[in-house]
């Protein structure tokens, strides 16, 4: 961060303060308080961060008010395009585009962390069968830090490299056991002559009974689903994993912690609560009736799969998911599917109302997501474990510049409290 010029003028009963003001690459600029409290005795106050830095990042930018999302300077639509997810880590990760040999040698490293500690196996015969797959996800990768304590030294840079790569490699393993754990069938191990996103079908799809070969049209889509939810600067649980980091937690506690703040319906949960929702609405005739129930302030009813704190406009992501969503389903021969129909009817009714218009509410990476996934013979139960691992680049990623930040120190926020004054204490017998 360069040092500022400019400043900002505060008056408190009488008193000035001027605070540095930082100018960043792309963005606002933004008010410097870390002195504030010290100075003048107050604390700022923004429940849910809306107008709080808090971090300075090199990784990925977003521009709400135009759409826009930029992983290292580099457009989403570009990377969705061009790209593939595992150059997406290596970007994320280490900050440039790999030459060819960077990228076989990424991608070798990859593919040979992909199987888990055969008694972890274990982990899984712990749950019920019904488990919802992200409760099995954040015990097993919890559980990690209990077999690789040789890559939980976080103060060692190798040790915290060897751990980014294991988390990557083995997020997609561990996913694809809870889902077959949970359908009864047997643990299906990673092969190395697969990419990422073949792999990964693979040991979802794959039953010992019969050959199964990945269908490549499934295996791009599941690519790039993955390349469009890798990262997305400090939401909340990315700020998950940095605050459970900041304590010094090892790498893969604080990615479990980053999975459980994901599962949330307001967050990565989104994808499989917007499912569901398209499910009950069924036929588009039903959509004025969802849209009156999400207007209405005593409905706690939303549209799931619209709206973001950060995009006033559309989800750039959005728009490469409702494009996949057509070709894959087209290519699957997924003819008229009624759910993708019900979508694109709820989404044209929503951006023509007012309510939405005014309050710049879009369809955000969860809209569309669920469609494809479904088409590929996903549950929604598996929709938020796919954001998961796919997320866990970004997290990661995040994870790393946080430590090596010599800013950085453990995230400790304060309060407005509204609580009782000092008060004597009273013997049950007398109150
Ligand atoms: C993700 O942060 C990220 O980057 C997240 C993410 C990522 O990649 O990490 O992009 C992934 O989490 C995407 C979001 C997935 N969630 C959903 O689709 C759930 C539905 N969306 C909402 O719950 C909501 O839009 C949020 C949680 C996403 C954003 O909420 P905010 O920014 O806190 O906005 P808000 O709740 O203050 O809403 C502002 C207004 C409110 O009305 P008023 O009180 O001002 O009258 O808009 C309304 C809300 O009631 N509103 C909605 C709505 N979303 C907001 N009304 C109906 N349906 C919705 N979906």
């Amino acid at each position: 961060m360069t040092e500022s010029t400019k400043t900002a003028t505060l008056t408190i009963d009488g008193q000035t303060y001027e605070l540095p003001v930082h100018s960043p690459t792309l963005g606002p600029d933004v008010i410097d308080i870390r002195k504030l409290y010290a100075q003048a005795g107050v604390f700022t106050y923004d429940p849910g961060f809306t107008s709080t830095a808090s971090c300075d990042s090199t990784i990925t930018y977003i521009d709400g008010d135009k759409g826009e999302l930029l992983h290292r300077g580099y457009t989403i639509d570009e990377l969705a395009g061009k790209s593939h997810y595992l150059e997406v880590c290596y970007l994320l990760l280490y900050g440039t585009l790999p030459t060819a040999a960077e990228l076989e040698n990424f991608e070798g490293t990859i593919t040979r962390h992909t199987m888990i500690h055969e008694q972890m196996h274990n982990f899984f015969r712990g749950f019920r069968r019904d488990a919802h797959p992200m409760a099995t996800m954040v015990g097993v990768v919890g559980a990690m830090s209990a077999f690789y304590q040789d890559s939980s030294d976080i103060a060692d840079p190798r040790q915290r490299e060897i751990a980014s790569h294991r988390m990557i490699a083995k997020m997609p393993t561990i996913a694809a056991m809870a889902y077959k754990y949970s359908i009864g069938q047997p643990f299906v191990y990673p092969r190395n002559d697969l990419d990422y996103a073949s792999n990964f079908l693979h040991m979802c799809f794959s039953v010992p009974a019969e050959e199964y070969v990945v269908d490549p049209i499934l295996a791009r889509a599941m690519d790039r689903i993955f390349t469009l939810h890798a990262d997305h600067e400090q939401n909340a649980s990315t700020s998950t994993v940095r605050l459970a980091s900041s304590s010094g937690a090892n790498p893969f506690a604080c990615i479990a912690a980053g999975i459980a703040c994901l599962w949330g319906p307001s967050h990565g949960g989104a994808n499989q609560a917007c499912l569901e929702m398209l499910k009950e609405i069924g036929t588009p005739d039903r959509i004025p009736e969802f849209i009156a129930r999400a207007k209405d302030k005593e409905d706690p009813f939303r549209l799931m799969g619209f709206g973001h704190r950060v995009y006033k406009n559309f989800d750039p992501r959005a728009t490469v998911m409702k494009q996949s969503a057509d070709e894959v389903l087209d290519l699957l021969g997924v003819e008229n599917n009624p759910i993708l129909q019900v979508a694109k009817e709820l989404e044209a009714a929503a951006l023509a109302d007012p309510y939405f218009a005014d309050k710049k509410l879009f369809p955000n990476v969860d809209f569309y997501s669920g469609i494809i996934l479904e088409a590929m013979g996903l549950p929604t139960s598996m929709f938020t474990p796919i954001f998961a691992v796919s997320r866990t680049v970004g997290w990661i990623s995040q994870w790393k510049e946080q430590f090596e930040d010599p800013q950085q120190k453990i995230g400790r926020p304060r309060q407005l409290y509204l609580g009782e004054t000092e008060r004597e204490y009273v013997d049950v017998e007398n109150r």
